[in-house]
């Protein structure tokens, strides 16, 4: 499947891949403040926004992976920077496994590489139900204390809300069980050859303490940039400093 996207810019492309329940305007603030150093292409993954939906039977992160696959191609480049946030990054790995001569560089923002223990698997499931009956909105009431730090503006969160406002229920349910079953990732960190560049809000509430740096640390080419006045969605929270992480690393 060939996603829909915003793109700003020239050049080598930087492919941004958004988180749960979300969609690639989490992104708004790297698509328009990196647009002078990349050609910046903000995804929307199958199901919501500019993408079509997909055919009925739920998917797997390596679907996503490969609808990446077929949109990077469709770009008409070989290999992207990748970005990707929270599921974006369960995405990102699955994309590393199947499609590692497409991936130039890495940046994992607010992720993990683990798979979920088995006693978060019955709150996928739980999710997936509430979000098919009510709506991806009845989600907000329980996540987003855990996706902002504390203080965030009230700015902030309406634009998540709008976000959780537009994805359909259906679709958060497919992801909620498409992470519920996702791979352990952590064998693999060994053997990424790539530059990686691992962000994470200081004032992350949703991933146990220590997440980022276990995954920099495991990174052979990784670097650790933590921005301060933001948690788990720090794109939106602290966007000047997030794409100054990022200029960071991809100058260098
Ligand atoms: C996300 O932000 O993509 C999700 O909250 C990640 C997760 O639930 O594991």
């Amino acid at each position: 499947m060939e996603l829909g996207y915003d793109e700003a810019g020239d050049g080598r492309v930087l492919l941004l891949v958004s988180g749960f329940p979300v969609d690639r305007r989490i992104w708004a603030h790297q698509l328009t403040g990196l647009s002078d150093l990349r050609r910046v292409v903000a995804v929307d993954l199958r199901g919501r926004g500019k993408s079509p939906a997909s055919a009925k039977g739920g998917w797997t992160m390596d679907t996503h992976a490969d609808d990446l696959a077929e949109t990077i191609s469709s770009l008409g480049v070989d290999a992207v920077d990748l970005g990707g946030i929270s599921m974006g990054g369960y995405i990102a790995f699955a994309f590393l496994r199947r499609y590692p001569e497409m991936i130039r560089s890495l940046i994992l923002v607010s992720t993990r590489a683990t798979p979920d223990p088995p006693e978060y698997k019955t709150g996928r499931v739980t999710t997936a139900e509430r979000a098919r009956r009510y709506g991806t909105r009845a989600l907000a009431g329980s996540m987003l204390p855990n996706l902002l730090a504390e203080g965030a503006a009230e700015s902030v969160e309406e634009e998540v809300l709008a976000m959780f406002d537009a994805v359909p229920g259906e679709t958060s349910a497919a992801d909620s069980l498409a992470m519920k079953d996702r791979e352990d990732s952590t064998p693999m960190l060994g053997s990424v050859a790539v530059p990686t560049l691992v962000i994470e809000g200081a004032g992350e509430r949703l991933l146990p303490p220590g997440t980022a740096k276990a995954l920099a640390d495991a990174i052979p080419e990784a670097r650790l940039a933590s921005i301060p006045n933001a948690g788990h969605f720090a794109p939106v929270e602290n966007p000047d400093a997030v794409n100054e992480a990022i200029r960071g690393f991809l100058a260098g």
